[in-house]
């Protein structure tokens, strides 16, 4: 089967600049590394917490692509549909618990604490000192919620998405045991002849 392959390679390095195009358009190639600094003291004051709960969310964009907070952490009770993802801790009262500082400094990968996991994919696409003061603001007035726990939600929806898949295979399948019943009678009764 070797005349296979000069027909196979050329087609697959041809696809290999589309693929580099598909992901500096989706942001998976950073298409201009950058480095900002950390919030200063006067910006931290002046931070918003509406966008940052935008920001945290995913509604708005952060200016360099990095992904929306709630993919890793939950907080409050006010955190989208289906709650925040579980890889990082809950935020609620993580304003409380500690400094301005820190937080800061995980947020801009300064700080003497810096989170392994977030370190690597916020150098890449790092947040404005704007956008750490912001989610700190929004931080802030997060202490104290109620956290939500919404995995049952989840399980139930995800329970209700499998047995409309099973109904509609069901549906769908519904002639095929009478089918092969019925070729099996004729086949019988051809031989009976
Ligand atoms: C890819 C998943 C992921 C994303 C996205 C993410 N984090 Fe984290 N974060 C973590 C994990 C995991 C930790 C715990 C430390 C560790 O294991 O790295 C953490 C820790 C933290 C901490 C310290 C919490 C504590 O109690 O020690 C803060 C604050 C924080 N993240 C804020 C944010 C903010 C704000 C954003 C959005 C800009 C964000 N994180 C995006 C995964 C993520």
């Amino acid at each position: 089967m070797t005349h296979k392959k000069p027909f196979i390679k050329p087609f697959v390095y041809a696809l290999l600049p589309l693929l580099g195009l598909v992901l500096v358009g989706c942001g998976a190639i950073p298409a201009n590394p950058v480095t900002v600094n950390p919030a200063s003291v006067n910006e931290i004051a002046a931070g918003n917490a509406e966008n940052g709960q935008k920001l945290f969310m995913g509604y708005t964009h952060f200016e360099y692509e990095g992904p929306p907070c709630m993919g890793c952490h939950g907080i409050g009770d006010d955190d989208g549909l289906l709650g925040g993802g579980a890889l990082g801790p809950n935020l609620t009262n993580t304003a409380a618990e500690k400094t301005d500082d820190d937080i800061i400094g995980i947020l801009s990968n300064t700080g003497i604490v810096i989170s392994p996991v977030m370190r690597p994919i916020y150098t890449d696409f790092p947040l404005t000192p704007q956008e750490q003061a912001d989610l700190l603001a929004f931080m802030k007035s997060s202490v104290g919620q109620p956290e939500t726990d919404k995995e049952g939600l989840i399980y139930g929806i995800s329970f209700i998405g499998t047995l409309g898949v099973a109904l509609a295979l069901g549906f769908i399948y519904r002639n095929r045991l009478r089918s092969v019943r019925r070729a099996l009678v004729n086949k019988a009764e051809k031989e009976l002849q």
